[in-house]
């Protein structure tokens, strides 16, 4: 197995290999930049079928973060770790607590959270052994579900896409195709409905469909129809990868704009969005409420600060919408760009400091 010739090893700063052979914890932890800050993301447990597998996925991950970060404003940086092993039979508050210390270890240059395969139960746990995790329920010093902050974040980035896109933020009278009703997407569609929009939906999830339609009146379609929803704005909120070829092709909508992370199957599918003149508001920016949430944690949980930072997601994405313009490149591009500005200054900024 290679680790710095690997694609995604992007430049790491510390790449941790942990192993605590009585709770039978294989974990990874990928700082991936920490200029801006100490790196957030969160710990996710999966049976990967390889070591390289895993290594590909946590290096992937937290350099997603980094940018995320970078690009929500936050002074934090970016990280994540894997657990390598089956949530449902191997995970043991021994191996919690033994994946804590590992995170202890690093004396707050990764502070961990719930992510795929663990909980917020586990972290309770984790806890006991490192007090640099975030995302915990109130009753434990946490500011519990990011959520709805989160879909508060997409409903802000979507009404920012408007104003670009048609000249008004307001989304009373559009209709919005959500894909997905879980936590996420089940917050927006209040959202959307208090503001006066019309809402078509699909989950896998019938009862749930069935759910929206009562709850906000919206109408049902099956989950493969969604794309192809007459619809003025598509807000994907399940999972990744659901923009490509196919659903392009599809879409009636004149906006891109939800909560799923990794969105496009592939970058050139943000051309393709271009060329058809769909509005792709980058999943990292309009997505990153909950993260800011859980990162005012960090220095003590402030609503104001959280509320001022999320309404900040519509400025960025004005900004991004106008880099994608001017310089006729994508907006996921135009996004990392402005991102990797704030990087470069920092790290400018750092060394200078050491220098001195
Ligand atoms: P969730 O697991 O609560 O909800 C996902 C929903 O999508 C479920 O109701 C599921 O039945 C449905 N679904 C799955 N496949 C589907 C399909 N093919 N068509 C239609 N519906 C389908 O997840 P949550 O927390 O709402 O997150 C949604 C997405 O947003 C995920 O991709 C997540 O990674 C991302 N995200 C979530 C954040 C949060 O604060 N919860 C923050 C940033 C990103």
């Amino acid at each position: 197995m290679t680790v710095f010739s690997t694609e995604s090893f992007a430049d790491h700063e510390q790449v941790v290999f942990v192993s605590d052979a009585p709770s039978g914890l294989r974990a990874i932890i990928a700082v991936h930049d920490t200029s801006l800050g100490p790196g957030i993301g969160g710990c996710r447990m999966y049976p990967y079928a390889s070591e390289e597998e895993a290594l590909r996925d946590v290096l992937r991950l937290s350099r997603g973060m980094t940018f995320k970060a970078a690009a929500a404003g936050l002074d934090y940086g970016g990280a994540k770790a894997v657990i390598i092993g089956d949530p449902k039979t191997a995970k043991t508050p021994a191996l919690l607590r033994a994946m804590g210390v590992a995170v202890d270890r690093l004396g707050g240059r990764y502070v961990t959270a719930e992510d795929v395969g663990t909980t917020v139960d586990d972290f309770a746990e984790v806890r006991k052994t490192t007090r640099h995790v975030v995302g915990l329920p109130a009753e434990l010093g946490g500011s519990g579900d990011p959520s709805p902050t989160t879909a508060l974040g997409v409903f802000i980035g979507l009404g920012a896409a408007a104003r670009y896109r048609w000249g008004s933020h307001r989304l009373a009278g559009r209709t919005v195709a959500v894909q997905g009703l879980g936590n996420v997407g089940w917050h927006l569609c209040r959202l959307l409905a208090d503001a006066d929009a019309a809402l078509v939906v699909s989950d896998i999830d019938p009862g749930r469909a069935a759910q929206a339609a009562s709850a906000y009146g919206a109408r049902v379609v099956e989950p493969e129809a969604i794309y192809a929803a007459d619809a003025d704005i598509f807000a994907p909120c399940a999972m990744g990868a659901i923009i490509d070829d196919g659903t392009i092709d599809a879409l009636r909508a004149g906006i891109v704009g939800g909560a799923a992370n990794n969105q496009l199957a592939r970058q050139e599918h943000g051309f393709r969005l271009r060329d058809r003149g769909i509005l792709y508001a980058p999943d990292f920016v309009i997505n990153a409420a909950g993260m800011i949430r859980v990162a005012s944690e960090i220095d003590g949980f402030d609503q104001a600060l959280v509320d001022r930072r999320v309404a900040r997601i519509a400025t960025t994405l004005q900004a991004i919408f106008e880099r994608a313009d001017a310089d006729a490149i994508t907006t996921e591009a135009a996004a990392m760009d402005i991102a990797g500005q704030r990087l470069r200054a920092a790290r400018a900024r750092n060394a200078a400091a050491l220098a001195t």
